[in-house]
């Protein structure tokens, strides 16, 4: 690489946090081959059965609050501390990984498993323990209607506007353990390259979109990612 970055997107999925020791989804003993994706991950299947879904977030949450992160996340930390231009972290993960990593800027559009949404008052709140048909809100005091602030199939992601304004701006696009099979996650490589972003994927096997990149590593993030954000960097104390 030659150029010398002033808008640096990071889109991140489950393949991150995979060597933290959280299951992605799609993978032999993923996630969504384990659990059915309407019974717990749509709003149709949360209606039928909100205790079902309680319990998978819930349990989710105490997984992911054992994890710490991997030298992928560290990686990031590093860029977002060296490197001159502005680094954002687009997240379709709900784990607090890129947090704990000390990362900045960060955009989790399908939702994080810390916080609940109350279903009668709109408040979102933290929420670290448990979650069930019971809890009630601590702002309207409703019990009964909180939902795991989590993006379910068919609703709307977050962080929408503030995303189209990075993509449009973005000249570095690097996505980093995603299968790229949910959109619109999956079309923001093809937006940032037609803004002219350089395009790199970053997994174990070829993907969905692969056709997007300019460039692929294979393998595991926490190995190849940091040799690739220390060149990244060192680049632009050649050029500085
Ligand atoms: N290093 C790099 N990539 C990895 C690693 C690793 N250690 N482990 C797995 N991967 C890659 C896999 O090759 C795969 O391409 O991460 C990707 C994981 O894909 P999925 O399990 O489909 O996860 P993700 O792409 O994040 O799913 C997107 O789907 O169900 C929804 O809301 C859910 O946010 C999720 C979305």
């Amino acid at each position: 690489m030659s150029r010398i970055y002033k808008n640096i997107i990071i889109l991140t999925g489950a393949g991150i946090s995979a060597e933290s020791g959280l299951a992605t989804f799609r993978s032999s003993n993923g996630l969504w081959n384990n659990h059915k994706v309407e019974d717990v991950a749509s709003i149709e299947g949360f209606e039928r059965n909100p205790a079902l879904v309680h319990d998978f977030y819930n349990n989710l949450k105490t997984e992911i609050q054992k994890a710490s992160p991997n030298p992928a996340h560290l990686a990031i930390t590093k860029l977002q501390k060296e490197y001159p231009g502005t680094v954002s972290i687009i997240t379709q993960n709900v784990d607090t990984l890129h947090e704990k990593a000390g990362n900045k800027n960060i955009y989790h559009i399908h939702g994080q498993i810390n916080q609940a949404v109350c279903l009668n008052c709109g408040q979102i709140l933290e929420t670290f323990g448990d979650v069930d048909t019971e809890t009630a809100c601590p702002h309207c005091q409703i019990s009964g209607m909180m939902k795991p602030n989590i993006v379910f199939f068919g609703e709307n992601l977050l962080c929408m506007d503030k995303v189209e304004q990075l993509l449009q701006t973005c000249d570095l696009f690097i996505s980093i353990g995603t299968s790229g099979v949910v959109f619109p996650a999956a079309a923001f490589v093809q937006t940032a390259k037609y803004y002219g972003a350089d395009t790199w994927e970053f997994t174990l096997e070829p993907t969905a979109n692969n056709y997007y990149f300019d460039h692929h590593i294979y393998g595991q993030a926490g190995q190849t990612l940091p040799p690739f954000i220390d060149n990244l960097i060192s680049e632009t104390k050649e050029k500085y």
